[in-house]
């Protein structure tokens, strides 16, 4: 039905130790506009996008309403504390956003430093997740990937063709999601989880996959932000 409605949550809370700079790494410009702010404008550019729940630590709460206000990102109508880890993060967002939620809305959980998602994955998450329920962003790798359970010797080489990357968003019904997060939390010692397509795995439920993008990398590393410059010139970013 169209009164069903579409929310991005953005994932800000985690604090990049990996990028080794004292502001966490989605705070960093690029193209002089922070990476958080990219990726919320790509979402406030879908038409399809009705709201948008922004999860970061509350230190840099008011750093982000600034932004809200001087980037015009209208649709930001919900804020969450991060957690402890990333399904941490992502359960607060969507606490934050269930009470206005209806079973069949849809929400897309996005990584806040994978800046250069763009409208047709976004597009085609909501339609996907519509259809299937829950939904995850992949590419096929081009790369050759080894396993190496131990990192010195090579135990085998998967065939390429059933490899992808794991990019974000990763789509979900409302009720398929909030079920699987709940279900987790009910379990006993629990494995630890990074990404919510495994807890609806965990469930033995089906996750369909819809076609990620190259560019659609997650900013780590001081090279990948490099890379994310080259990137964000390409894809002529406004200031
Ligand atoms: N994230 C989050 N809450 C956490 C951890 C991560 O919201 N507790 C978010 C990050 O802000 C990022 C995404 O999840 O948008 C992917 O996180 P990742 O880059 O893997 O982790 P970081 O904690 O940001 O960095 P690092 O692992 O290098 O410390």
């Amino acid at each position: 039905s169209c009164m069903l409605l579409n929310y991005a949550l953005i994932l800000a809370g985690g604090s990049g130790t990996r990028m080794n700079q004292a502001t966490p790494k989605q705070y960093l410009p690029l193209e002089g506009v922070p990476i958080v702010v990219h990726s919320l404008r790509a979402f406030q550019a879908c038409d399809d996008v009705d709201a948008i729940c922004l999860a970061c630590a509350p230190a840099y709460l008011s750093l982000v309403q600034g932004y809200i206000r001087e980037y015009g990102l209208s649709k930001v109508k919900y804020f969450a504390s991060a957690g402890a880890d990333r399904r941490l993060t992502s359960q607060n967002a969507l606490l934050a956003v269930s009470s206005d939620c209806k079973p069949e809305d849809i929400l897309l959980i996005h990584d806040a430093v994978r800046p250069f998602v763009t409208q047709r994955i976004i597009e085609e998450n909501i339609q996907a997740a519509r259809q299937y329920g829950a939904v995850y962003t992949a590419f096929p790798t081009q790369d050759t990937i080894v396993q190496s359970p131990d990192g010195r010797c090579l135990s085998g080489i998967p065939p390429r063709e059933t490899l992808f990357l794991g990019q974000t968003p990763q789509s979900f019904r409302f009720s398929v999601i909030d079920h699987a997060h709940k279900a987790y939390e009910a379990a006993q010692d629990p494995p630890p989880v990074t990404d919510d397509c495994t807890l609806v795995l965990r469930l033995g439920q089906p996750v369909h996959l819809v076609l990620g993008s190259k560019s659609n990398i997650k900013i780590t590393t001081p090279e990948d932000w490099e890379i994310a410059q080259l990137l964000a010139k390409k894809f002529s970013f406004a200031k």
